[in-house]
């Protein structure tokens, strides 16, 4: 089956690999072994760059895809701290939602920092391909297929993780959509439908063979919904069949924790999601902590106050003055339960009806929080 799958994550600088060869000799089957999976079945391990298709990923992190959340703004703030790809909120294939706000919002790229990654969500191939051709018109440069998500909305349609009992229905769609377009298309999934039935290792199969350019992996069945830990077993099973780039998704909240799942799984990116609400700066530490090569110092209080203040303004102009308003709540929540976890705060905050009462707000709160550091910093010294 393939070296240990530690060996695969260990490979992660040009200056290591050739180290990594060298030391290998110590074993020629081991050697042959080594070299035949670096250069015939995972040739994108020896290029320190990841890349999808022909777009290169600056970073190993990647911010999932998470309808609500994975907005313009916030997918801007996240590649500027040093995510590698930030994979949109997604789309629904059906074209009667194509005009409608929510769609057209979703659909918005002006100003999109790296390469756009655009989901799409459905569950007739026909459709899906056209969806896809839609949105390539309109500026994607990734089309992902969502088959991880668990939502009963979207379950309830047969699309999102219902699509995985379905291997036929999955690769129909695979081929259809691959077929359509002429962008690079991933695949995101979860491991299966239940714990009896995980079988995302043949799912990982077909979407290699139906010309799938990396695939996603949430290390959760769709009826474990988001209850328990996320297990990387199959993950890394996942790796060790397939040649195309894996990214290993699922309860990934520290620089340490992603490394540690590098190096278990062999992934070639870690996928992160919920971690990242109130802290876009994570993936930049994450991939900082993967790659030596790159730096992220860690915010200070007064550095997270100004990058909220920043993502809050930005969603303001991007959503307009009630949904600004609604959907800056929840993002301070985020931001508050890293900086200051008071519930009085946020639930003060949510009170507030106006993008002005909001922005003064962050601003008290910021004089505060900073007031009473320095009173701390006296009091210590
Ligand atoms: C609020 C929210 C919205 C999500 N929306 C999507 C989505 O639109 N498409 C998708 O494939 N997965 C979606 N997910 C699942 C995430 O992409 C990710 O797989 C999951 O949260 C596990 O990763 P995490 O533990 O790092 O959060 C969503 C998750 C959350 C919490």
């Amino acid at each position: 089956m393939g070296l240990p799958i530690g060996v695969y994550a260990a490979l992660s600088s040009p200056v290591q690999i050739i180290d990594d060869f060298l030391h290998s000799f110590t074993s020629p089957i081991y050697a042959c072994r080594v070299s035949y999976r670096l250069f015939f079945k995972h040739p994108y391990k020896l290029l320190y760059m990841l890349k999808i298709g022909p777009y290169k990923l600056n970073s190993r992190v990647i911010l999932a895809p998470m309808a609500g959340v994975s907005d313009l703004p916030f997918r801007r703030l996240c590649m500027e701290f040093g995510a590698g790809l930030a994979v949109g909120e997604m789309i629904s294939c059906n074209p009667q939602l194509r005009n409608t706000r929510k769609t057209m919002m979703r659909s918005r790229h002006d100003e999109e920092a790296g390469t756009r990654s655009v989901q799409i969500a459905g569950n007739n191939p026909a459709e899906m391909a056209t969806a896809a051709q839609y949105n390539v018109e309109r500026g994607a440069q990734i089309i992902d297929i969502n088959m991880g998500c668990p939502a009963k909305k979207v379950c309830r349609k047969a699309a999102g993780s219902a699509l995985l009992q379905d291997e036929g229905l999955v690769a129909s769609i695979l081929k259809a959509v691959v077929d359509s377009v002429d962008v690079p298309v991933t695949l995101k999934i979860r491991t299966g439908s239940n714990p009896d039935a995980r079988n995302g290792l043949s799912i990982s199969k077909i979407a290699q063979d139906n010309g799938i350019s990396a695939l996603a992996v949430h290390g959760r069945t769709r009826s474990c919904a988001f209850k328990g830990r996320a297990e990387y077993d199959t993950i890394a099973e996942i790796v060790q069949a397939v040649e195309i780039p894996v990214f290993a998704n699922g309860d990934i909240s520290s620089a340490e924790q992603a490394q540690a799942v590098m190096n278990y799984t062999g992934a070639a990116a870690v996928m992160i999601g919920r971690a990242a609400q109130g802290q876009p700066w994570l993936c930049g530490q994450i991939a900082a902590r993967l790659d030596p090569n790159l730096d992220s110092p860690t915010p200070t209080t007064d550095d997270k106050f100004s990058i909220m203040l920043r993502h809050i303004k930005a969603l303001h102009t991007f959503y307009g003055d009630i949904l600004g308003v609604r959907i800056a709540r929840k993002h301070v929540g985020w931001y508050l339960q890293h900086i200051d976890n008071s519930p009085d705060l946020r639930k003060a905050f949510n009170a507030l009806q106006t993008q002005h009462e909001q922005l003064c707000a962050i601003n008290a709160i910021s004089q505060t929080t900073k007031s009473q550091l320095t009173e701390n910093e006296v009091l210590a010294a």
